[in-house]
């Protein structure tokens, strides 16, 4: 599958890309969402489109010595294998999301950063249906994504990835994202990031 590809030759490159792209803030973006995941306890977390285990590798910092582990999933073998590594840890599957290899009820949050955008068409549906069963009752959905940024250059970059899935679904997603979710889940809020460049979703 080509997007599949795409992600295996961006692998090599995509760390680079992030820095230049968020820098410093990348850091405190994905502390920040881990702080609004709540991860306490034995809680087993799923990070689906993990790409390069950014957001997994701090999960795992969050869950040391508590029980609870961290299972990274991408349909990229080169985005996963660059995960392992980061996180020195060999707990990844590659696999799409929308047919999850695990049992139902099995993780206390499912978490995104920067890839639920990615899926196209039914597969949106698909992929909430599975994070739904393979959540227990009060386990949580967190999406976090880029809110339109202000930056010419930074939205020049953003409206660029969201044209490379095409026009039409990138306007449908920006419009009608909260629909999407309160279609899935009985509670959905909003969390706009301190720097306000990020939002988050939590579902429930
Ligand atoms: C923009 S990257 C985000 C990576 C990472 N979560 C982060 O915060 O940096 C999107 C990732 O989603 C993955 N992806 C896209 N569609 C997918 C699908 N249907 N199933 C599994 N992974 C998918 C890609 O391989 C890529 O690694």
């Amino acid at each position: 599958m080509l997007r599949r590809k795409y992600y295996d030759l961006f692998s090599k490159f995509y760390d680079k890309f992030v820095k230049l792209h968020s820098g410093d803030n990348q850091e405190r973006l994905r502390k920040f969402f881990i702080k609004t995941a709540e991860l306490t306890g034995d809680c087993n977390v799923l990070d689906i489109c993990c790409g390069t285990g950014s957001t997994t590798y701090y999960i795992s910092e969050k869950l040391d010595g508590t029980g609870g582990i961290v299972v990274g999933a991408d349909f990229s073998f080169g985005m996963v294998k660059k995960a392992v590594k980061k996180c020195n840890s060999n707990n990844f599957v590659i696999t799409d999301v929308n047919a999850l290899p695990f049992k139902d009820k099995v993780f206390q949050r499912v978490t995104c950063t920067f890839g639920f955008y990615e899926l196209k068409g039914d597969k949106v549906d698909e992929a909430l249906n599975e994070i739904k069963r393979v959540l227990v009752k009060d386990g949580k959905f967190l999406m976090m994504e880029h809110e339109i940024p202000d930056n010419f250059f930074i939205k020049m970059l953003f409206y660029l990835r969201m044209l490379s899935m095409g026009f039409k679904k990138a306007v449908n997603i920006l419009k009608r994202e909260d629909e999407i979710f309160k279609r899935h889940f009985k509670i959905v809020e909003k969390v706009v990031s301190p720097s306000k460049n990020s939002k988050i979703w939590i579902c429930s």
